[in-house]
């Protein structure tokens, strides 16, 4: 559905030609996976698929809430923020929090909410309803917040309201992405660098793996308490706030201390991954496609093996993928435990690969495999 569509979607629900739309993207990671909440490097580009909201006033102080995708309507106020809703709705519902909390009235709105990113497939369909429900609030409050604020604003919803403690890369990469640019992000310092994507020939092809996510929140929560525990063990020698402030070297010398091999495993993909991306950026900046592929598979491998976030799913497809004619490189992409890779495919095996790897992922999963050809669009913004 394209933006005319979801119009005439509200003018069905609501009967009324809506005031405002905006959009926000989803986003692909290339490489730089768990390294954000590690004070890490990211290197994540926004998708040109996402999230519509249109929206226009009511009389009353209260908000309703229409989201096509889960077929979700509901008519709610300010008590539903203490009540703590667990389903779609606290995405949008924390960020109204946060506007709340600081001020700014965010109630008496008629809302619709329609997304073509694959649902909880690693893609940022959370934050991008987060971001697109802040820059509408930002809008009609006239909050005047600046995009990075409302990135921090839209994260610590998700750690605070939500439950899920993730770090800021999606929400960045959302708010902040440009056409046919990666975004080089420092998650220590929040500077960052567009670095242009000069494909030579060369595609982006997502591909979800279709397989539903269970654990994913409590999992990737459990990550990060591991690393906060390497953090804190090697603290004792060399006080570090972030496992991001070591080098493979300095990792090597102080390892020592960590108390088991799964701790030491789980710091080391931090690291290393960190260095990665240094590398990948380089390789990237160079045009050294075939560099970024190689690291982008082992990228893959040490998220398999050292910090276990991918599954037979996630497995097949980027191994297989790794073997196919025309293929640099292939990795998951996200949070993992599920969700998708992404695959440097030459563009004229693109169809080939996409046959390909169907089928053997059949084979081995008894799932059926979705591949998008990924464009890299601009970030979030008002459409009117
Ligand atoms: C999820 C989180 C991000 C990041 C990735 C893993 O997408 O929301 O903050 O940690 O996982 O790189």
């Amino acid at each position: 559905m394209n933006v005319k569509e979801v119009e005439k979607k509200f003018q069905a629900i609501y009967q009324k030609q809506p005031t405002h739309a905006f959009f926000a993207p989803g986003r692909v990671n290339l490489i730089g996976e768990h390294t954000d909440y590690n004070g890490g490097l990211v290197f994540p580009c926004a998708l040109s698929f996402g999230t519509y909201l249109l929206i226009s006033p009511r009389e009353d102080k209260q908000t309703h809430f229409h989201s096509l995708n889960f077929n979700f309507s509901a008519t709610v106020n300010a008590n539903a923020f203490t009540n703590k809703p667990t389903e779609w709705i606290k995405y949008p519902l924390g960020v109204m929090k946060e506007f709340a909390d600081r001020g700014f009235n965010p109630w008496g709105y008629d809302l619709l909410y329609y997304g073509n990113i694959p649902n909880g497939a690693g893609l940022s369909s959370s934050a991008s309803i987060e971001i697109v429900t802040a820059v509408m609030l930002n809008e009609v409050t006239r909050a005047m917040f600046d995009m990075v604020e409302m990135i921090k604003m839209s994260q610590h919803a998700e750690n605070n309201y939500v439950g899920m403690n993730c770090g800021i890369m999606d929400q960045f990469a959302v708010g902040i992405g440009k056409a046919n640019q990666a975004i080089a992000l420092d998650c220590a310092t929040l500077e960052y660098e567009y670095v242009p994507l000069a494909m030579k020939g060369y595609k982006l092809v997502i591909t979800n793996t279709n397989k539903k996510r269970g654990l994913t929140d409590s999992k990737y929560n459990e990550r990060r308490t591991e690393c906060e525990e390497a953090v804190t063990a090697i603290s004792k020698e060399h006080p570090i706030k972030f496992l991001c402030e070591l080098n493979i070297e300095e990792f090597n010398h102080f390892n020592h201390l960590l108390p088991n091999s799964t701790i030491l495993r789980r710091a080391r993909h931090v690291i290393s991954e960190n260095q990665r991306v240094i590398h990948a950026i380089d390789a990237l900046k160079e045009g050294k496609l075939n560099k970024l592929g190689q690291l982008m598979n082992e990228s893959h491998k040490s998220l398999k093996e050292d910090y276990e976030v991918t599954g037979i799913e996630l497995d097949t497809l980027a191994e297989e993928s790794q073997l196919q004619k025309g293929v640099l490189g292939s990795r998951m992409t996200g949070a993992g435990f599920g969700g998708c890779t992404v695959t440097l495919v030459a563009e004229n095996e693109v169809d080939n690969y996409i046959k390909k790897v169907s089928q053997l992922y059949k084979a081995k999963t008894d799932l059926e495999a979705t591949f998008y050809i990924a464009n890299i669009g601009n970030g979030a913004c008002k459409l009117y």
